[in-house]
């Protein structure tokens, strides 16, 4: 097994060597090869994903990326390292899931996964503004093939984890070209899976039910921009940022990614949570590498440790363990289990 590591900015410096100690520990031969891209990448090497960090991961095809830094004001020669690797790699489904873990701020009963559409709909940077600067246009792109391809891995994600049910979630009594060739595609999709029980929502009906059930969720299939927010908000359900995983999945390639930002308010101080970071591996193990059986294992540590109390500060009841103590003691819950599975 072979991992491309870039550790990009802020607390990525640290729940990205988290995560890489964690899987160490379960795979031994794991060869680990570092590359590098974001803000501090820009502002010394001028690129913030350089050529080199490319080839290696469209060599290594395996990716666990922590996030990037993006200036909120225009930086010559910046641009989204990770929205270009995704494209570069064929990354074209963004999976979210969100489950209860037992935090204070998470809601019992709520298991679901948003398989959001990575490649095009607003995200594709067609974006414009007219002379006098008073008009501003976005380009909605849909498409037959990508929209087949993300719907397939949906189903086929829901087969394989024995889910019952996918929604579709979409706009299409307001955009009927658009929305509506999404929708209608992924009906097409969902005929080839007659086990799996099919229905659809309205995107402001499902933020309505995100909030107020979201327990009835099991898989949500939607486009880029509705995926992005119905995510974030799906994750505070989970118990926060610090516990939300993604994985950013094409057919022969991955990219392995938190949810969170470089979250530059408790960078460098060795108390950011690692779990999301460590839980996105899990998906990496699970649907790329397909050894569901190890990123079961990462899970049930991770549940276990914060059932039993071993929380950092984001999580509710507060806690006090830092980055390296929580890893330490995830690290002693997976080799423990292993060991009493080889005895
Ligand atoms: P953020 O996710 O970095 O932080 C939001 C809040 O959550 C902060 O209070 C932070 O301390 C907390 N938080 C985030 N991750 C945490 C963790 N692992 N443990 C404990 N607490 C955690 O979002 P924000 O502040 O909006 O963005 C900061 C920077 O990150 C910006 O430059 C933004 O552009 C970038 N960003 C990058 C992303 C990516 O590369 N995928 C995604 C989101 C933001
Ligand atoms: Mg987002």
């Amino acid at each position: 097994m072979q991992l491309c590591v870039i550790e990009g900015d802020g607390v990525g410096h640290e729940v990205i060597p988290a995560a890489v100690r964690v899987l160490k520990a379960l795979a031994p031969k794991l060869e680990v090869i570092p590359a590098e891209a974001g803000f501090e990448t820009l502002q010394r090497t001028g690129t913030p994903l350089p050529e080199e960090t490319c080839r290696i991961a469209a060599q290594i095809r395996a990716v666990l990326f922590g996030a990037a830094e993006s200036p909120s004001y225009p930086v010559e020669g910046y641009f989204s390292p990770i929205i270009a690797l995704r494209q570069q790699l064929s990354a074209y489904a963004n999976i979210r899931p969100t489950r209860y873990l037992p935090v204070a701020t998470a809601r019992p009963g709520v298991d679901f996964i948003i398989v959001r559409e990575n490649t095009e709909d607003l995200y594709t940077g067609a974006e414009s503004v007219d002379e006098s600067g008073d008009s501003g246009v976005a380009q909605k792109i849909i498409t037959r093939a990508a929209t087949e391809r993300v719907a397939r891995r949906a189903y086929k994600l829901a087969l394989e984890n024995e889910r019952q049910r996918v929604t579709i979630v979409h706009k299409a009594n307001i955009l009927p070209k658009s929305d509506g060739l999404f929708r209608r595609v992924a009906y097409e999709v969902a005929e080839r899976f007659p086990e799996i029980e099919t229905d659809e929502l309205l995107v402001d009906t499902a933020a309505y039910w995100m909030v107020k059930s979201p327990a009835r969720f099991d898989v949500i299939l939607t486009s880029n921009l509705y995926g992005d927010i119905l995510s974030d908000m799906g994750a505070a359900w989970g118990g926060g940022l610090g516990l939300a995983p993604a994985l950013n999945l094409g057919d022969d390639a991955a990219i392995a990614e938190p949810v969170h930002g470089t979250a530059p308010d408790i960078a460098g101080k060795n108390v950011a949570n690692p779990t999301a970071a460590i839980l996105s591996v899990a998906l990496l193990l699970r649907h790329h590498w397909r050894r569901p059986d190890l990123g079961y294992r990462i899970e049930r540590a991770i549940t276990r440790a914060i059932t039993d109390g071993f929380h950092t500060a984001d999580v509710e009841p507060r806690g006090a363990l830092s980055t390296d103590a929580f890893t330490d003691k995830i690290i002693e819950l997976v080799t423990a289990h292993s060991a009493s599975v080889k005895s």
